[in-house]
Order: structure tokens, then sequence, then C-alpha cells
């Protein structure tokens, strides 16, 4: 598959990595909502740093290891999965594409690796058990209405789900300039120019007729007198729960029988508080770059708080990954494994399922080759350094005199 070609539009790609899935993705849906997957939080300086500091890093391969027999597979939070990638929870990944959240969760669980609903989504829990028959990840937004919470909690329980992920970083929503701009505020507000969008990307409209929903699955239903798309985008508005916070923890450690990873944390002290209020791990997250703007990159944090859980509880991550090396570089910073958004994202929006395959072989096999190329065997023992700060490593060693840092 690696390689493999793709006609759109009478054009023909080559696709060989992830920015190609993204160049798809960016032809094929609307302007609006290709916006609303890529934009971040307002000036998306936190969103630029995500991918400079994962490139600040540098690996410092071993040539002289017998790299024959390799392992990528890792445990994350009681999956066996293939490599350490699970399919990060984004919202609205039925506008991507028709049933898109039913057509990532079967290629995830095809290929190996855990996919995580949105509270957000546009097909529901029951949509994605019934369309997978397997366990899957759910991600959930705690809201004022905590009857919404507790009936959401007993629908994941209903649909077998093995993990419940609890979005800790929205206690309000951020401003992303790109929605604003294109009428996606709450209500959003559809203009002659996002009708012009989509009437402009036929294949992306026309495919939209095989979408068996029309609004947030989840929460239809859920919400009194909010049958529309813009009533429930203005109830979600002033849903979000300014007072998130360790009793909402506590209080899903109660009602949640199964493993709960914390999602947002970016500082130490914090991966310990969720820890000891009843989390099994933690996400090391700045939401893709999408809420706080100015906030620290994942990568950059990651020892510390890995320091900080010392082996009480999981420690994954995401933001900013784009590819193998990226994921390669997360794990030698001491993460137990990786959540990909955007990456899949591309794929699904370019082509369905077979594009999520397709944006997953890719980053197994980028992920296998640059672990081999640097003489490790197995990414879940990654030697402490296999990584350099390479800045650092620029100023330490004194332009060629020796020495250099070698960071965790
Ligand atoms: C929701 O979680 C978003 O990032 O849009």
């Amino acid at each position: 598959m690696r390689g493999a070609s793709w006609q759109q539009g009478g054009r023909n790609i080559v696709i060989t990595d992830i920015r190609d899935l993204q160049v798809l993705a960016k032809r094929r849906l609307p302007r609006t909502v290709y916006t609303y997957f890529e934009n971040g939080g307002y000036e998306e300086e936190t969103l630029r740093r995500n991918r400079a500091d994962l490139e600040a890093f540098a690996l410092m391969p071993r040539i002289l290891n017998d790299v024959t027999n390799r392992t990528l597979a890792a445990d994350l939070a009681g999956f066996e999965a293939r490599m350490p990638v699970a399919l990060a929870p984004v919202g609205a990944c039925g506008l991507a594409y028709p049933n898109g959240e039913v057509e990532a969760a079967k290629a995830a669980r095809d290929f190996g690796v855990p996919f995580c609903l949105s509270t957000l989504s546009i097909s529901s829990i029951e949509d994605v058990a019934k369309g997978t028959q397997a366990p899957f990840w759910f991600q959930l937004y705690l809201m004022k209405d905590k009857g919404v919470g507790e009936a959401l909690v007993q629908r994941a329980k209903d649909a077998d789900v093995s993990t419940l992920v609890i979005s800790m970083d929205l206690h309000v929503r951020s401003q992303r300039h790109g929605e604003q701009k294109r009428g996606l505020g709450a209500p959003p507000h559809i203009g002659f120019s996002n009708i012009w969008d989509g009437l402009s990307h036929p294949g992306w409209l026309l495919s939209m007729i095989h979408s068996r929903r029309r609004t947030f699955g989840n929460l239809v239903g859920l919400v009194k007198d909010a049958k529309s798309v813009p009533h429930l985008t203005e109830w979600l508005e002033g849903q979000f729960d300014p007072t998130l916070g360790v009793k909402d923890i506590e209080w899903a450690r109660l009602v949640w029988p199964g493993k709960i990873l914390v999602k947002g944390v970016l500082h130490p002290q914090d991966a310990k508080d969720c820890i000891a209020h009843g989390a099994d791990g933690i996400i090391v997250s700045n939401h893709g770059g999408r809420q706080v703007d100015g906030a620290i990159s994942t990568i950059s944090v990651l020892p510390e708080i890995v320091d900080a859980v010392n082996g009480r509880g999981q420690v994954l991550v995401d933001s900013g990954i784009r590819s193998g090396v990226d994921v390669l570089k997360m794990m030698a910073r001491g993460a137990d494994g990786c959540l990909v958004g955007r990456a899949y994202v591309y794929g699904l929006s370019a082509m369905g399922g077979p594009g999520v395959k397709k944006a997953l072989d890719m980053l197994y096999d980028e992920l296998d080759q640059n672990m081999a190329l640097s003489g490790a065997t197995d990414i879940r023992k990654l030697p402490p350094d296999l990584l350099v700060n390479h800045v650092e490593f620029l100023l330490q060693s004194g332009g060629g005199q020796g020495g250099g840092a070698s960071l965790r």
C-alpha cells in the first residue's frame, strides 16, 4: 500500500505520507469543514509550537545493533495495540466523511489500535458499537447539566466502551478565528458563502447523502427542545463547565468501572492529582493547539510529567503528531503511547475508512523503519539517549569540541 496513488479530480497523487492525505483532504472538503479540523486557538502559537518543538528534537541513532526482531506492540489502557497509537477523539468526523466515526472505528479495529469516540461526534455511541462490534473508548465532556454526563456514561457502559477519556481542558471554549470567519459560531451562521462552498465541492456534497445523521448523534434526544444543529450548538456553548476539577474525576471513578484517562494535562502537579483522585492514566495534550494559545508543547513537558506520575498510571500524549518519527520521539521522551487526531482525519476526509487505514499503515511503516534505523528493537524499551534537543546539543557541544546534551 505504501506509495499507492490516488486519483482526485483528474489529478494523480502518489501517497507517501500524511501530508499527501492532508492535500487530498483540503481538496475534497469545503473550506468551512476543512477549517474546523485545521484551525487552532487564537494566533495559533500553540499549534505551531507543537510542530516546531517536535522538530527541535533529533534522534541519535546507534548503528551496531542487530535489529532483525522488532516489536511495536504496546498496552494502551489495557488494549493490546499493534503500535503505540490510538485514534484521538475528534468532534464532527461525520462532516469529514459520511458516517465518518463508524468508518474510522472500523479501520482502527481492523488495524489493531484503539478508537476514541468524541462526545461531539455525528455518529452516536450506539452507531459505533453496532458498526464495529468491538470495544472502543469514549471521550466525555462534562457539562453543567449533570444529567447529560450521567446519561452518556450509562450509554457508554451499555455499548461496552472499555475506557472513558475525560477532557478537562475545556472549562470555556477558546476562540478559533478561522471558525468565526466562516460562520461556525454558536449558533452557526450559514450564509451564501457557505452554501457556495458546499456546492463547489460536489464530491463531498453528494457523498453526504449517505450520512445516517445530520447532527450531534450523542446529544440529540438528551437535550430538551434542541433538535437542530443551531439549537444544539447554542445549548452546548452555555454548557461548558468552568467548575471542572478533581471532584469530576472522583465522580467518574464512582460511576465508571473501566479505565479512566484524563485528557488535557500540561502540568506535572495536575498529572499527580489526576492519578491521586482516581484516573488510571493521563493524556498530555494541548488539544492539538485548539484551546490555550501560547501553551507549552506536549513533547517538551513530557519527561517532567512522566517523572511526576512515576509509574502510578499511564502517560499518553497527543498534539502535533504527523508521522511515525513523531511517535518515535514521543516514545523516546517517555510516553506510554500516542494519540493522533488530524493525522487520521486527513485520511478519513480524503477517502473514508481506506484513508484511515492508509494513515495507520504509513505511521506504522515510518515508526518501524526509523526505530530500526535508530538501532532499537522494542518501542517500549527505547534507550534514554536516543533523543537529544537539537538546539541545546548545538550549544553544549561548543561548535564541535565534544560533549552534547543528552536530554530525555
Ligand atoms: C472540540 O473538542 C474541538 O476541538 O473543536
